[in-house]
């Protein structure tokens, strides 16, 4: 190291007589390469397999986990229709978010659906996607309630709540670009909007006829607000309406789906105009409260429990104007 400043001047002067007496750096790594060549090919090998093997077996599928585990889901519609006791289809619009670098394909899985903390009630079959962010990933297909219990604890929360909390997990094969396939867990769970107990249901109108002798004597109105992301086709729904404990009669939706937004839709109704009528007096401003509350929901001929529980567990009131609704009877 003492001659460090030398060697330039040494290079400059004498190059062609200190290359015959001592072979130049250059060669002298050329011969050296020329006799060692498998041993640095072997220290090569060993160092890719070292460095490159974990980033790609181990550094590679964290990353695809930890991106997975960053992304957003966002269930922007979800349609249940045809409903059996233990089946029905789903039309399901999710959108995912993402603000990784990596836009892997992501293979076909079976997503366990869950209300957050409760048991999977259906697997839906998630098509292969190419993962970005915002891109949206769509669901049409049959599915088996595999656990009606759950199930019917989700239409409940779905119904009475405000916001409901879904877990959607399952174990999925990645891609990105030649790297090879990894297993991801796509464990996520994401709050949705849900019908918040009907608030804002109204009795639009109703009109009681008395000289009906058969059939239903009552037609009218019924305001239903959906907030949530759902469709719901629910089938024949019968209502329980009561007053003060009392029950005055029943009401009937026929073919009932309740769309997101706003519901007007045509309601037919049996009231007892004998029992409403003894009720007045306790009743002076002529405005009777009433319960509504589900009785049952059949869909083909067949009662879906989850449905109609659902619909039992959800009191609504209204006020039924009675000198409205009799009209020109009182
Ligand atoms: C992903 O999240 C799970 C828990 O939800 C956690 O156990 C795991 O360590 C996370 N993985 C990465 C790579 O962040
Ligand atoms: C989910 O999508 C809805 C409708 O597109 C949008 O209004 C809402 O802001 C989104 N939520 C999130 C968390 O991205
Ligand atoms: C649902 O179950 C029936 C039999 O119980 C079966 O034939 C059908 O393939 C199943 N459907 C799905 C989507 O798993
Ligand atoms: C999914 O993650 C939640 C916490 O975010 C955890 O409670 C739940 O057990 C996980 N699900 C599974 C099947 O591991
Ligand atoms: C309506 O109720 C009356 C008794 O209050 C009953 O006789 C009639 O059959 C009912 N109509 C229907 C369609 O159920
Ligand atoms: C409602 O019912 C209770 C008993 O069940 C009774 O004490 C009360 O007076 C009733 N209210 C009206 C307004 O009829
Ligand atoms: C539903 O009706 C309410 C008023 O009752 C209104 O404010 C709202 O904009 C309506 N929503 C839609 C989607 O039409
Ligand atoms: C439905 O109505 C029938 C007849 O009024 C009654 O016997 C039954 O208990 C009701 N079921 C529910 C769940 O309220
Ligand atoms: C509802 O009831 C009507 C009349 O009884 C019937 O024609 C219709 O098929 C029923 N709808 C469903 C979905 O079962
Ligand atoms: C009930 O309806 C009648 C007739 O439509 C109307 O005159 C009256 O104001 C209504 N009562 C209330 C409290 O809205």
């Amino acid at each position: 190291m003492a001659s460090d400043s030398k060697p330039h001047v040494i290079e400059t002067g004498t190059v062609p007589a200190t290359a015959a007496a001592k072979p130049s750096f250059g060669r002298r790594v050329a011969a050296h390469y020329k006799r060692w060549w498998w041993v640095h090919l072997i220290i090569f090998i060993v160092v890719v397999l070292v460095v490159v093997l974990p980033v790609i077996y181990v550094g590679y599928p964290h990353i695809a986990q930890h991106d997975i585990n960053e992304s957003t889901l966002n269930i922007t519609s979800m349609a249940i229709s045809d409903p059996t006791p233990n089946s029905f289809h789903l039309r399901e619009t999710q959108v995912i978010g993402s603000d990784s670098a990596f836009k892997p394909n992501i293979y076909s899985f079976g997503a366990a659906i869950s209300l957050l903390g409760g048991a999977p009630f259906i697997t839906v079959q998630i098509p292969k996607f190419k993962a970005h962010d915002g891109v949206e990933v769509d669901v049409d297909q049959d599915v088996n309630i595999t656990d009606t219990t759950a199930f019917a604890e989700f239409c409940k929360a779905v119904l009475l709540n405000e916001e409901i909390q879904m877990n959607v997990y399952g174990k999925a094969d990645l891609k990105e670009g030649s790297l090879p396939e990894t297993k991801i867990t796509y464990n996520k769970t994401t709050s949705i909007k849900g019908l918040n107990k009907l608030e804002g249901f109204e009795l639009v109108d109703l009109s009681i006829s008395t000289s009906a002798t058969s059939g239903n004597n009552g037609k009218g109105t019924v305001y239903i607000p959906n907030p949530s992301p759902f469709t719901l086709t629910m089938g024949n729904v019968t209502l329980d309406l009561s007053v003060n404990g009392t029950a005055i009669g029943k009401s009937y939706l026929t073919d009932l789906t309740i769309y997101p937004g706003n519901n007007t839709l045509p309601m037919a109704a049996n009231v007892s105009t004998l029992t409403v009528a003894g009720m007045l007096g306790s009743y002076p401003t002529l405005m009777l409260p009433v319960d509504i509350v589900g009785n049952s929901t059949v869909y083909n001929g067949e009662e879906l429990p989850y449905f109609s529980e659902a619909l039992a567990a959800n009191k609504i009131s209204v006020e039924l104007n009675v000198t409205k609704a009799l009209g020109s009877v009182l």
